[in-house]
């Protein structure tokens, strides 16, 4: 299965991206969400990352995600610190909510889990259902720059006892999809040798900026603005913000 976010997968990511880790997006979003009133919804809520921050500053969240390890992990932490528990396993394909939202939330990249661009749009739709009157979408990608960057990683995260370990290799670039596949090798090690190991393969779509855009306004979302690395409004004759890494586009349904 790919994207699956495993054990370890789940357990990385939480040591990597902890709760309340931002790369400017908590502090952007909140600012965005200023006058949002009603609930919010989080689709691939992970660890609880960014659903933790929003709930301590005293929005309604509510979150879903694919990986039961992932909402393990979230789920101990809001328990931990007392916080109302709105998170449910479901996917981009089947979530369903009977009650309506006043913002939808999608940092870090999640949708570039979807492959395919249709999917995509149905996802974008059935999201927008979900919106009150006036509600908002606001959602990250990933500059197209990172369809080239194909370098292979290795990372390691030591906790003591415990070393945890990711080597990504990239086994496929499809210029023509804007997609792709990479294996994400995770392991865990202690004093004694290889504990386990976890593989994964990561697939993701990545999309030009008026591609995107263009999908929003044909789901029916109306009013776009785009914002690079959370500081920049985008502009067509704005070559100044040429090598933006994140565009976050907010729209209005
Ligand atoms: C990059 S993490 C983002 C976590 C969190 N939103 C954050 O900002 O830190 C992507 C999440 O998407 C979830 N995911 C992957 N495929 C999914 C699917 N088809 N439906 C729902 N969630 C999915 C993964 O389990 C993972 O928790």
């Amino acid at each position: 299965m790919k994207n699956k976010y495993g054990a370890l997968a789940s357990w990385v990511y939480h040591v990597d991206k902890p709760i309340g880790r931002s790369f400017g997006d908590v502090e952007f979003y909140l600012s965005r969400l200023k006058d949002s009133h009603g609930p919010i919804l989080e689709p691939a809520v992970g660890n609880g990352r960014f659903l933790i921050p929003l709930l301590e500053a005293g929005y309604t969240v509510h979150g879903f995600d694919a990986s039961s390890h992932m909402l393990k992990v979230c789920k101990k932490e809001l328990s931990e610190r007392n916080l109302t528990d709105n998170i449910s396993r479901q996917t981009f394909k089947d979530f369903c909510y009977n009650e309506k939202f006043s913002a939808v939330v999608l940092p870090a990249g999640s949708i570039q889990l979807i492959q395919s661009p249709s999917a995509c749009l149905e996802f974008i739709q059935g999201l927008k259902r979900c919106l009150a009157p006036c509600g908002k979408i606001i959602v990250d990608i990933d500059s197209l720059s990172c369809l080239y960057d194909s370098s292979a990683e290795a990372r390691r995260w030591d906790l003591g006892k415990d070393l945890l370990t990711l080597t990504e290799t990239r086994i496929q670039t499809s210029y023509l999809h804007q997609t792709t596949i990479s294996q994400l090798r995770y392991e865990h090690w202690n004093l004694d040798g290889l504990v386990s190991s976890e593989l994964e393969i990561f697939m993701l779509r990545f999309w030009g900026i008026y591609e995107f855009k263009n999908m929003l306004r044909e789901a029916g979302f109306k009013e776009i603005s785009i914002t690079l690395d959370y500081k920049h409004p985008f502009s067509e004759d704005n070559n100044d913000v040429a090598s933006a890494q994140i565009i976050t586009f907010e729209a209005s349904s």
